[in-house]
């Protein structure tokens, strides 16, 4: 079933102390029963913050990044194995920050995504856009071709388990939005080519995340769209408050 989201991505901030005293607001907080809540903090916050969650209802943790490998030699990796034995159930897989920063292209997010479903592990799989890209007009077929590349042989067990997050390149950490139009126009998009990659009961069960300097102030107004079925939301995620209040600006 198609559920609504909001999911905070940590990325690399917070110390203990401050990553504790964050989440012991969130997880103080009443979550909407029509909400799930995912937090994503750094990878040595997860083991004590899952277990804290356990006992709370519609509130789940998330890795931000596993490796496609089960275990190896590659020093500073965390594998889905290990992710699925300290029970972690969501994680992010190609946001665009490990796409540049690590070069993590289209195939290596596809062997990434299958390793997490492997050990039943729920993608939250990113793609979107970089800025030339969307002034060409050429953002849907950009977008398409990441989730044919990543997920397009998946079964249908397999991309059912998938939640996907469009994020345009240009709006992440920039302050800059995409439109609710424009959103709209994206996720109606990829709810198009799932059902055309997979089947319409597929597409219209997945849940689709907008990206990209959501805030308090905006989120209503996007998450109030058809296709648009919550957030990952990094800056204003870091800030209870703020992080409260999209978590309650689903209709
Ligand atoms: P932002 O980041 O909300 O700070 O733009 C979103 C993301 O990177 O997931």
């Amino acid at each position: 079933m198609r559920k609504n989201i909001a999911a905070g991505n940590w990325k690399m901030f917070k110390d203990a102390a401050s990553a504790n005293e964050l989440f012991e607001k969130l997880i103080a907080t009443e979550i909407p029963e029509n909400v799930i809540t995912v937090i994503a903090p750094p990878f040595i916050y997860l083991k004590e913050f899952v277990q804290k969650a356990s006992s709370k209802d519609r509130f789940l943790i998330a890795a931000q990044n596993c490796h496609h490998a089960t275990e190896g030699a590659y020093t500073g990796e965390v594998s889905a194995m290990m992710l699925k034995s300290i029970n972690i159930p969501y994680v992010i897989i190609g946001h665009s920050e490990r796409r540049e920063q690590h070069a993590e292209s289209n195939e290596m997010l596809k062997m990434k995504v299958l390793e997490a479903l492997n050990y039943g592990l729920n993608p939250i799989f990113c793609c979107g856009e970089p800025l030339e890209i969307r002034k060409r007009e050429e953002h849907i077929s950009f977008v398409t071709k990441q989730i044919t590349e990543s997920l397009g042989t998946l079964n249908h067990d397999q991309i059912s388990q998938i939640v996907i997050a469009y994020e345009p390149i240009w709006a992440i950490g920039t302050g800059e939005t995409a439109s609710p139009e424009q959103a709209q126009e994206m996720h109606e998009a990829i709810r198009n080519h799932i059902s055309s990659l997979f089947t319409e009961e597929i597409a219209n069960n997945m849940s689709i995340l907008y990206g990209g300097s959501v805030k308090a102030s905006n989120a209503n107004e996007i998450f109030s769209k058809p296709d648009v079925d919550g957030g990952l939301v990094g800056g204003a995620a870091l800030d209870a408050d703020s992080f409260i209040k999209i978590i309650n600006s689903f209709r």
